[in-house]
């Protein structure tokens, strides 16, 4: 990567009155690390006209990272779900490997893994390059907001922006207010989410945010009932498809989303919030057999072939 090519599009390349279709969105923002879902974040806020930064950990990971939103951009014009000519989309792209560029973003989006020491390192490392009044925001599914805002110097322009996997498709974020989120960043956040043609769900940080919470219940009471002998999995699925309308039955999800992660929160949420999300031994038992859902071809359905 050359040096031009690595500050084309830096906000101080900004025209007064620069024209942004997505009116509330602001101009300039930052993703750190474009894996599956910070390439999501990018091309959300791409399609809907931001000039996006990416910074990655190495060059491999960030030309992989350009390629994963190059080719949803290049997908979503195909398909006729965006207007727009992927030239100039992918001209407001801009990936490096360095923090630095971070300076003068209006709003950065965090998306390295779900690891604590992880993320704490990389959100001050972010703080510390950005202006006072810019934002900074996690797309943590899990971790404690309230935690990770005790460890910036500025709390009051953090909170949680936890976007669904595959962004592209999902019509949810979720908006997790810290309990120092001031009400100017929550009231931002909210335009920004309608901005990028997505819904809100405002959550005040609680364990497991209100998706993962409900949806890892009904998960967890779904196994008991497998456990229990109360009926197939097959059949557990369509009492909720077919009676409640849940595009997916939650085992089904669980296999999507792997059993190894769904035993993690579990755990997590019995630590946090107590006994009724204890993890049934039949989940326990999958994980330990290896059988982990889609990616390993058994869970609680068959997946081969
Ligand atoms: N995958 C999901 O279904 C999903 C859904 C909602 C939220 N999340 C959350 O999103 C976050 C990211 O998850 P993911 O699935 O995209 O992970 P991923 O492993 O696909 O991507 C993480 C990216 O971060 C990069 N990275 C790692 N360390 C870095 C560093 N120090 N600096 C810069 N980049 C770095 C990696 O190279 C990788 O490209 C996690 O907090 C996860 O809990 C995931």
């Amino acid at each position: 990567m050359d040096n031009s090519e690595r500050h084309a599009n830096s906000p101080a390349d900004a025209l007064p009155g620069t024209n942004v279709p997505g009116a509330d969105l602001p101009h300039f923002v930052g993703v750190l690390g474009g894996g599956r879902m910070g390439a999501g974040i990018t091309h959300a806020f791409l399609i809907n006209g931001a000039n996006v930064l990416v910074v990655e950990r190495d060059e491999a990971s960030a030309e992989a990272a350009r390629e994963r939103v190059e080719s949803a951009a290049a997908k979503s014009i195909e398909r006729g779900a965006v207007d727009a000519n992927l030239d100039e989309m992918v001209s407001r792209l801009t990936v490096t490997v360095d923090y630095d560029d971070f300076a003068g973003r209006q709003l950065v989006v965090e998306a390295v893994p779900e690891d604590w020491d992880l993320k704490v390192t990389a959100l001050r490392g972010i703080e510390e390059r950005l202006a006072d009044d810019a934002y900074l925001a996690s797309n943590t599914s899990s971790l404690s907001v309230n935690g990770l805002a005790r460890e910036l110097k500025r709390p009051q322009n953090f909170l949680g922006l936890h976007f669904f996997n595959p962004v592209p498709a999902s019509t949810l974020i979720e908006v997790v207010l810290g309990e120092q989120t001031s009400h100017a960043l929550a009231h931002a956040a909210r335009g920004w989410v309608e901005a990028l043609g997505k819904t809100a769900v405002v959550v005040n940080d609680a364990p497991g945010f209100a998706s993962s919470r409900l949806g890892v219940a009904i998960a967890l009471e779904a196994m008991r009932m497998v456990e229990e002998g109360v009926a197939t999995a097959e059949d557990i699925d369509n009492a909720m498809v077919l009676g409640y309308k849940h595009p997916t039955g939650p085992l089904r999800t669980t296999d999507i989303v792997g059993l190894d992660v769904r035993l993690g929160i579990a755990e997590y949420l019995q630590s946090t919030l107590g006994e009724r999300f204890a993890p049934p031994q039949i989940l326990r038992d999958k994980v330990a057999r290896g059988e982990l859902g889609r990616k390993s071809g058994k869970g609680f359905f068959d997946w081969n072939g």
